[in-house]
């Protein structure tokens, strides 16, 4: 069911480290990519990836995470993904803005990995200079979005957000809340 796919495709943050994801399944992935709508079917995204422990271990200074939890922030020491999708745009196909591709491709890409049990992260924050080294990437490819992965290793809630509060909280449990707000608030009046 789409719904119950998408409820579980939540914004995972700690990852049990150990359980390694191969270049298979990264491409496989990517390769959802090729199914989805893009802008005058410009397809301007390129994607590099990345899954050996090495490789991820410098990336993952790179990203921020959690902006609105500022103490214990997640993920806590050992839960680091076990691999990255870098969603990237292409300067020398389109000159359009890329953003509603990325979206689209990058939800692809979390529901796709969810369906086989890996939790996902879209980060918009990183540092792009750095990353960019790291992946070598020559100067037409932009990044724009990087998705990390890894086995779920966190319980998530979601809930209805109330007097408009949408920001994500932790319990003591290290349970983690995420406000939606409801169909009604996200409705406009009738025509
Ligand atoms: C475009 C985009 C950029 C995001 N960037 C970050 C980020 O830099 N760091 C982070 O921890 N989460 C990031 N997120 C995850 C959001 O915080 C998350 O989607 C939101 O808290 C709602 O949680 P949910 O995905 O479980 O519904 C990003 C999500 C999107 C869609």
């Amino acid at each position: 069911m789409l719904k119950e796919l998408l409820i579980k495709t939540r914004s995972y943050r700690n990852f049990d480290k150990k359980q390694r994801i191969d270049r298979e399944t990264l491409l496989e992935l990517i390769a959802l990519t090729r199914y989805v709508p893009s802008t005058a079917n410009h397809q301007p995204l390129k994607f590099a990836y990345a899954y050996k422990e090495e490789d991820c271990d410098r990336i993952f200074p790179l990203l921020s995470w959690a902006g609105y939890i500022k103490e214990n922030k997640p993920p806590y020491k050992g839960n680091e993904p076990a691999a990255y999708i870098l969603v990237c745009y292409d300067t020398g196909i389109s000159k359009d803005s890329p953003d509603v591709d990325v979206g689209i491709c990058s939800q692809a890409i979390v529901m796709g990995a969810m369906e086989k049990g890996i939790g996902a992260c879209m980060i918009g924050s990183m540092r792009k200079s750095e990353i960019s080294e790291v992946f070598s990437l020559p100067s037409n490819i932009v990044p724009r979005l990087i998705i990390a992965l890894g086995a779920p290793n966190e319980k998530i809630v979601l809930t209805d957000s109330v007097n408009g509060e949408i920001k994500y909280y932790r319990d003591e449990n290290n349970t983690h809340y995420v406000p939606k707000r409801t169909l009604s608030e996200i409705l406009l009046p009738e025509i």
